[in-house]
């Protein structure tokens, strides 16, 4: 079964086709230069950016597979999470193809996406696993049950991880994505520093704060006189912290399961390294998610439509994009 499936969530446009669970082509252009002057990502610029990119990132992606529009058996679209006016670029084109070619449609979470990266990956992960979704605009820590069902253990109460770091590199003047810039600048500094807050949620532990963290980070560099190197290497460390301070409390509570993580944050090397040290302090397996992967891409979202078509049959051409989705499956009202 061949799967053709689009990405445009956000600011990164992506085509994939997957094939039987093998992924045949990944192909994503980023819109880095076109937001970045503005500071964050403009919503109708990413629409016209993802307009204008779809057509090549789709050829590049069938020549690369070395297949054509009327091989593909099934079109799929993310279609939530994300910015409304740049979802419909890609639901629209999805939809479109199905009906042209009569083959069938299948709407997908983009979060859900993101847990089931790691599954391809990985062949050996399988249910019940705690997977750590941290990304630019999302951080969750979600449970897999065998049963298939998806219990989301805790999420963000306002920024998300990889917008902490995006943020905060654009205080300190580094170019570029932040969260690999502030990697980079962390690498030889010392991680004890600065001691910054781990965001603590009242009456709800496993859920997560940035913001606090954020302020007094951004305080720490206006006011201190921390070398650039120990500054990202403490902020990092912070942001790791707080995010396994919740980990370790899901590992705790499930001897030995499983645990993977996801989302552009999880290429994080110190973060990749502190997961693997918890769960092996637990009993427990980290299955580390491949870089291309961890970043928004449609490889995703084709393997995820094609695992849940092979269950749950196709979706309704009718679905909505849905900006606002959780983890629940499209068109679940
Ligand atoms: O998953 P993704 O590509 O897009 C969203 O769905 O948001 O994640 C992008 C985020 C950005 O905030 C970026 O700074 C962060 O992932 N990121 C990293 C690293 N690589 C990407 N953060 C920390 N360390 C990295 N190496
Ligand atoms: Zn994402």
């Amino acid at each position: 079964m061949l799967t053709l499936g689009i990405e445009t969530s956000c600011d990164d446009t992506g085509v994939a086709l997957v094939e039987d669970g093998r992924v045949l082509s990944n192909v994503v252009a980023s819109q880095y230069e076109v937001h970045a002057p503005f500071g964050g990502v403009v919503p109708e610029l990413a629409a016209r950016a993802h307009l204008e990119n779809l057509p090549l990132v789709m050829d590049a992606a069938l020549r690369e597979a070395g297949r054509t529009l009327d091989q593909v058996d099934l079109f799929a679209a993310t279609t939530g999470p994300g910015l409304q006016i740049a979802l419909l670029v890609g639901v629209a084109e999805a939809k479109g193809l199905a009906t042209a070619t009569g083959k069938p449609f299948l709407a997908v979470n983009h979060l859900r996406a993101h847990v089931h990266a790691a599954r391809m990956a990985n062949p050996d992960l399988r249910p019940p696993f705690l997977a750590l979704l941290v990304s630019g605009g999302h951080t969750s820590l979600v449970r897999l049950e065998e049963s298939g069902e998806l219990e989301e253990l805790g999420r963000t109460r306002d920024d998300a991880a990889g917008e902490c770091f995006d943020k905060v590199a654009r205080v300190l003047g580094l170019p570029g994505a932040g969260g690999p810039a502030i990697q980079k600048h962390a690498a030889g500094g010392d991680r004890r520093k600065l001691t910054l807050p781990r965001g603590h949620v009242k009456g709800a532990p496993m859920d997560f704060s940035f913001s606090g963290l954020k302020t007094a980070a951004v305080r720490a560099w206006e006011t201190g006189d921390t070398e650039l190197a120990d500054f990202c290497a403490s902020f990092q460390e912070a942001i790791v912290a707080a995010l396994g301070k919740r980990v370790e409390k899901a590992l705790a509570a499930r001897p030995g399961i499983a645990l993977t993580a996801a989302g552009g944050v999880a290429a994080n090397g110190r973060l990749r390294e502190r997961l693997e040290q918890l769960a092996a302090a637990h009993g427990s397996r980290f299955f580390p998610t491949p870089l291309p992967l961890c970043t928004d891409n449609a490889a995703m979202i084709a393997g995820l439509a094609e695992s849940e078509y092979r269950l749950l049959g196709p979706s309704d051409l009718a679905t909505p994009s849905q900006p606002g989705l959780g983890f629940r499956r499209p068109s679940v009202p």
